[in-house]
């Protein structure tokens, strides 16, 4: 067993000007490629071993992060099933001129625990030390029965769904339907 404590981690990086987009602002693809790999130390750390990334939750670019700002991504293991962790990953940029701190966005990365022939494998159970870890891996707990439930819904469902449902599913939405034989 480890603590939601043992494999938080810090990463901090500078914003430099060759991480903006045409707006002048940070691309996203750098902030998720951040995301990516302190999901990846975190869950390393859990396991002692190999990871890989399975899922993305939760991912927002609602407040955008500005070239020179100090951007600071703090993860810890909120959840463990049997091989899979979820790690919550909370974004905070820092303008190091006025001091202001901006919380821009929290997300939850799905990494599963590899072994040696690239199996998944089991990982160390939590224990759970404070009323935020116990909130956050009830939190983790439905994270994983929505996402199932999601992907059932766009893997299956809409596969096998009738085309006159699916047509009554979009109606009032900005389209027109010219399929030729429908
Ligand atoms: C995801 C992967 C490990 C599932 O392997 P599998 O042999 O089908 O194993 P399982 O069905 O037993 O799933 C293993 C764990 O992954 C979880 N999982 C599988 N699919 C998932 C999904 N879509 N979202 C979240 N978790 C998922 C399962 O819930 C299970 O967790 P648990 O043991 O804690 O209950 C496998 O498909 C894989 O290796 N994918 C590639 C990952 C990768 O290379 N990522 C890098 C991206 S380039």
């Amino acid at each position: 067993m480890k603590t939601t404590f043992d494999a938080e981690t810090v990463l901090t990086e500078l914003m430099i000007p060759s991480y903006a987009n045409f707006g002048g602002k940070v691309h996203g693809g750098i902030l998720l490629s951040l995301m990516d790999k302190v999901a990846y130390v975190t869950a390393a750390k859990h396991c002692s071993g190999y990871v890989v990334t399975v899922s993305v939750e939760g991912v927002e670019f609602l407040s955008p992060i500005e070239v020179g700002d100090l951007v600071s991504l703090k993860a810890r293991v909120n959840y463990v099933g049997k091989t899979s962790m979820i790690v919550g990953i909370r974004v905070e940029a820092l303008n190091p001129k006025t001091g202001v701190v901006r919380h821009t966005n929290s997300c939850y990365f799905t990494m599963v625990a590899k072994d040696e022939h690239g199996k998944p494998t089991e990982v160390p159970g939590l224990l759970l030390t404070d009323e935020e870890s116990l909130r956050r891996f009830a939190e983790g707990k439905a994270l994983k029965s929505l996402a199932k439930q999601k992907h059932q819904l766009l893997k299956e469902e809409f596969h096998q769904m009738p085309l006159s449902e699916i047509k009554k599913s979009i109606e009032g939405e900005r389209v027109d339907i010219q399929i030729i034989g429908l």
